[in-house]
């Protein structure tokens, strides 16, 4: 079947099966292995991406139902033109330790910006329940949630800058 959808600021023409995964998708047809897959059983997070902006486990989600959409994955965080500036959120677990191995990292991060959009000071509880969807296997999680306050605030610092540059 064929489908178009934006992935990572361009535009994608693809000819799939309709039981292809949208993980399968990013990985194995456009090389995004930045999303990772660490069950497929839609219990660790690991493949979390952004669909039209609200994050979504790849895993659990068709290809062909994508049609159409926006779909942001880790490697699409970094600012227009590619640049090699990360986003505050990866700044966040970068300066906060909020990972060791990584492999959970593109699918927190993932989740955390759509967190951060949702909450503008929001408590460590808040954190915790919203990590519900995605696991570690390293870190504890302290670390995590101390970066997800630590980006949630800097990406709202961020944005009160720019409408005050604006205004
Ligand atoms: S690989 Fe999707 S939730 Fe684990
Ligand atoms: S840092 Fe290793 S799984 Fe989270």
């Amino acid at each position: 079947m064929e489908l178009k959808l934006n992935v990572n600021g361009r535009n994608i023409k693809a000819d799939v099966p309709t039981e292809m995964l949208l993980v399968e998708l990013l990985r194995e047809r456009l090389g995004l292995t930045g999303t990772h897959i660490g069950c497929d059983t839609s219990q660790c997070g690991a493949c979390v991406v952004h669909v039209d902006g609200v994050s979504v486990k790849s895993c659990t989600m068709l290809a062909v139902a994508a049609e159409g959409t926006r779909v942001v994955s880790i490697e699409g965080l970094s600012g227009p033109g590619g640049g090699n500036a990360l986003h505050p959120m990866q700044v966040a677990f970068h300066e906060n330790h909020g990972l060791q191995c990584g492999f959970c990292t593109p699918g927190m991060i993932m989740s955390a910006i759509d967190f951060a959009g949702r909450h503008t000071a929001p408590t460590e509880a808040e954190v915790r329940h919203w990590l519900e969807g995605n696991m570690c296997r390293c870190t504890g999680y302290q670390n995590i949630v101390a970066s997800i306050l630590a980006g949630t605030a800097a990406i709202h610092a961020e944005t009160s800058t720019s409408s005050m540059e604006a205004a």
